[in-house]
């Protein structure tokens, strides 16, 4: 697997794939590579026999006070894990390439990001929205996959990409997770071994919450109960647990089995904050 550091490289290996006929994948990261990421190239090559990944803690996603000097960072492994999983380019670019001097375009998508964690993290979407829409343009892929675990960010990135007509195809991967149910998260490396034990429980409170919203009760009162029960198993703080509709993600108070909801979490434990969201399937 080979690695390209400027968007002209990038370019000019899609470029000449595509000229071979070949359909390409992208897959953005920020590194710290786990088995999650390695889902996304897996249906990378599902979707497209070319798959590009790429690496760039973007600074512009992380606020004041959060953890950009501290994100886990070690290209050396996850260039190796990559390869391992089939990918076949990896684009790593410095902070100057993407931001170069002079840079001044921002990405607003409005609305989407004003609950959950656009409320908990001012700024985090634009951020995203700004990096995602230029690596979707740098790479020009027939597909870009991204990760369920991140559904708002996910919900942000199909609005812009439909918004600024751009071509990508923006496909959601599964969620990855433990045998406990935490959702796989380069974060997760913030826990010690007291908090990993109690951070299996944010997946297990908001799954049962989903299951009593999908049989008929009101989600304010549960989801309210539920954010009570991590504070009681060991969280320090609960930035929200809330139910939502899976699409424009308005709030939800009563389910209709008609339109797709979920439970949606932040939490945090130690240094580490954690996100997960769950389907509030229709009772069968
Ligand atoms: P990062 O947190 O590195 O995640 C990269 C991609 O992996 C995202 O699409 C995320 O949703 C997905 N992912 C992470 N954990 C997952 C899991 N357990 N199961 C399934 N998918 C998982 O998200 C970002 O980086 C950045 O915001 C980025 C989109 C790269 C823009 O900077």
């Amino acid at each position: 697997m080979e690695t390209v550091r400027s968007v002209a490289a990038l370019r000019a290996r899609v470029h000449a794939w595509r000229a071979d006929g070949h359909r390409i994948a992208l897959t953005p990261t920020m590194g710290a590579l786990h088995e999650g990421h390695l889902g996304l190239v897996a249906l990378g090559r599902a979707h497209a026999e070319r798959v590009v990944a790429s690496i760039f803690v973007n600074p512009t996603q992380f606020g004041p006070g959060e953890d950009l000097a501290a994100y886990p960072r070690g290209e050396a492994r996850d260039s190796a894990m990559l390869a391992g999983a089939g990918c076949d380019l990896l684009f790593a670019p410095p902070p100057d390439e993407m931001y170069p001097p002079g840079f001044a375009t921002r990405v607003q998508v409005e609305g989407l990001t004003e609950c959950l964690c656009g409320k908990a993290r001012p700024g985090h979407f634009d951020g995203v929205a700004q990096v995602v829409t230029k690596l979707l343009n740098q790479a020009q892929a027939d597909v870009a996959i991204f990760g369920e675990k991140d559904w708002q960010q996910l919900a942000v990135i199909r609005r812009l990409a439909a918004d600024l007509d751009i071509p990508t195809e923006i496909l959601g991967a599964p969620i990855a997770r433990e045998a406990d149910g935490l959702a796989m998260s380069s974060r997760n490396r913030y826990l010690d071994a007291a908090q990993r034990a109690v951070a299996g429980q944010l997946n297990q409170v908001i799954f049962a919450a989903a299951d009593r919203i999908a049989h008929g009760a009101a989600a304010g009162p549960e989801t309210a109960a539920a954010a009570d029960r991590l504070l009681v198993a060991g969280f320090d703080a609960v930035d929200y647990v809330e139910c939502r509709s899976a699409e424009a993600l308005a709030p939800v108070e009563l389910f209709d089995p008609s339109v797709p909801a979920r439970v949606f979490a932040a939490a945090r434990l130690g240094r580490a904050r954690l996100i997960d969201n769950v389907p509030v399937a229709p009772a069968g």
